[in-house]
């Protein structure tokens, strides 16, 4: 892999994009960068606590400010939040770090997995179930234009989802050679 090379992912609360980050940074020893941790370390304060005091749109324009930022030396394990495709340029910011690998499962166990935290601020409405199937509507056609793979968790642990990705990485390289 090149410098610009990272593995970027991408996809709804509750695909299991942190956890499957760890265990992609375990498996490859490439550092970690989640673009969350670093808006809430901006701001000193958890997500909630931003969308509460700052409003969403505040929150948006810190994501989009630390992915400008982005630029690893070397190749890294990129891990986003559910929300990051809603902005275009932040498309082409990701496509720029690297491969876009968008971790997905069917909406209901997506929802399921999503709802078991009750710090996922869009949640934490009347109805999030409809909320959740809204966004999931809106961002399908999103995450699958940013995308250069992607892998279905819904039967898959979040090792065995890391394992994956590697190997769908080495074929698409094997063909690339
Ligand atoms: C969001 C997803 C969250 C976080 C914020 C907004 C979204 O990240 O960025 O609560 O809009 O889907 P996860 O996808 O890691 O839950």
């Amino acid at each position: 892999m090149n410098a610009a090379k990272s593995i970027v992912l991408i996809g709804m609360m509750g695909a299991g994009k942190s956890s499957v980050g760890r265990c992609l940074q375990q498996r490859t020893g490439l550092a970690r960068l989640d673009t969350d941790e670093m808006v809430v370390a901006q701001f000193g304060v958890p997500i909630a606590q931003i969308f509460e005091k700052h409003g969403e749109e505040r929150f948006r324009i810190a994501e989009t400010d630390v992915l400008r930022k982005l630029a690893p030396e070397r190749p890294a394990i990129v891990v986003t939040g559910g929300g990051i495709v809603g902005n275009t340029e932040n498309l082409d910011l990701l496509k720029r770090l690297g491969t876009v690998v968008w971790v997905t499962a069917d909406e209901a166990t997506l929802f399921e997995r999503a709802s078991r935290r009750n710090d996922r601020p869009l949640l934490q409405k009347e109805n999030p179930r409809a909320v959740f199937s809204k966004l999931f509507r809106e961002r399908e056609s999103l995450y699958a234009a940013a995308a250069d793979l992607r892998v279905d968790t819904s039967a898959l642990t979040h090792d065995e989802v890391a394992e994956t990705i590697l190997n769908r990485l080495e074929e698409v390289t094997a063909l690339q050679q």
